[in-house]
């Protein structure tokens, strides 16, 4: 994974809400390869916010046919990059990206026959669109179910978007609506979505039987739900993908405990990247390895902190460690020790981990 930034340019700033705006990057022509990317996966931006380097991940909202790199940012109260790329970014100005990258996609297959369900709640809608987009447009026998969720109608995100696709393809994308602050007619679409909601969904909408892949991108109680709703109705694991655009702060009970029990102990952590090996000293179960090695001066790869994105991904080469929380590495990378360095604890006296593996 490369942890190398690019400087692009701001293309076009355009409102899709009051408090979201797509942000236009120019790609120059050489960096087209190494900018090129899949539907639902993101860019990770960078810049310095009052004096202090600040990066966030945004998902890519245009979809890899387009031919344009468009980010939707939902402005989040006192948030640091939300708002300083709602309020103060201009069209013309440089920000630092890193290339796309992610697994929250299903393969593309021109021959598919597939019946695809999405559920996105604000600004959740940015990978879903560019996914469901996608499959529409490269699978002429694809469908599309997308339960959206908003406070208010004036709140939709890229609603003009999903109305001209939905014009496009008639007769292949349906969407659903959910309004919490406002009223619908219709009950099922009046509030939250819940499992009450998901057993009417797949009582009356579609059928689990029937649906061959599964995408969800929001707020985590939502996603876990979801996720959950369909494990219970035998839904297979490998046909739900999600994305996480933050976490709670569930391990903090974790953390507390693995500080207690090691502390005292000393930790040689030995981190190998690009080539070349650092080494320094810490106290066990006190840090995360990623935050350690940034605190001794190393330039290691990371986006959200949160275990959701993956670009903190190293492999374990030798040691223990105690990992907080992981939405994003699959079975198989964690049995082949892959672990997130952002949630790792490290609980041995030795530790070393291969970034370039
Ligand atoms: C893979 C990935 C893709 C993402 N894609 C998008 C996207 O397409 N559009 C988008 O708008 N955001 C997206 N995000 C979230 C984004 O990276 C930032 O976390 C978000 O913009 C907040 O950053 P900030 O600097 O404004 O807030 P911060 O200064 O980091 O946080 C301010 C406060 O807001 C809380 N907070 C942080 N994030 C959220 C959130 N998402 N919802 C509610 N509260 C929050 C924090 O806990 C804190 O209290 C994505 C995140 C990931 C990991
Ligand atoms: S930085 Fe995103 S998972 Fe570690």
């Amino acid at each position: 994974m490369s942890n190398k930034f690019y400087k692009l340019k701001v293309s076009g700033i355009e409102k899709s809400t009051i408090d979201c705006s797509i942000i236009s990057f120019d790609i120059p022509l050489d960096l087209y390869e190494q900018f090129s990317f899949k539907q639902g996966q993101y860019l990770t931006l960078q810049t310095k916010i009052d004096g202090k380097e600040i990066r966030r991940s945004y998902s890519l909202c245009s979809s890899p046919l387009d031919g344009e790199w468009k980010v939707g940012i939902k402005k989040i109260e006192d948030g640091k990059f939300s708002t300083f790329a709602n309020e103060v970014l201009k069209v013309g100005d440089e920000l630092e990206v890193m290339p796309p990258n992610g697994n929250f996609y299903a393969e593309i297959d021109k021959t598919n026959q597939k019946n695809y369900v999405a559920f996105a709640a604000g600004s959740g809608i940015t990978p879903i669109f560019s996914i469901i987009k996608t499959h529409l447009l490269e699978e002429p026998k694809a469908t599309f179910k997308l339960f959206y969720i908003n406070p208010k109608v004036v709140s939709i995100i890229l609603k003009e978007e999903l109305e001209a696709l939905k014009n496009q393809f008639m007769s292949r994308f349906e969407v659903f609506y959910f309004l919490t602050r406002e009223h619908r007619s219709v009950p099922l679409l009046k509030g939250r979505l819940s499992e009450e909601k998901m057993e009417m969904i797949f009582k009356t909408i579609c059928d689990t039987n029937q649906i061959d892949e599964y995408f969800s991108c929001g707020p985590e109680p939502m996603i876990l739900m979801i996720r959950d709703f369909l494990l219970k109705n035998n839904v297979g694991k490998e046909k739900i993908h999600f994305e996480l655009f933050n976490t709670t702060g569930s391990n903090i009970e974790t953390k507390k405990k693995v500080a207690q029990t090691f502390k005292g102990k000393v930790a040689d952590i030995t981190i190998l990247e690009g080539g070349k090996s650092m080494n320094f000293k810490i106290e066990q179960g006190s840090d995360n390895i990623l935050d350690a090695a940034l605190k001794n001066a190393a330039d290691l790869p990371f986006a959200c902190k949160g275990g959701v994105c993956c670009t903190c991904r190293a492999k374990l080469i030798e040691g223990n460690v105690e990992v907080l929380v992981n939405y994003g590495l699959e079975e198989e990378e964690i049995e082949q020790g892959y672990i997130l360095t952002c949630q790792s604890i490290p609980t041995s006296d030795k530790v070393v981990v291969d970034f370039d593996s």
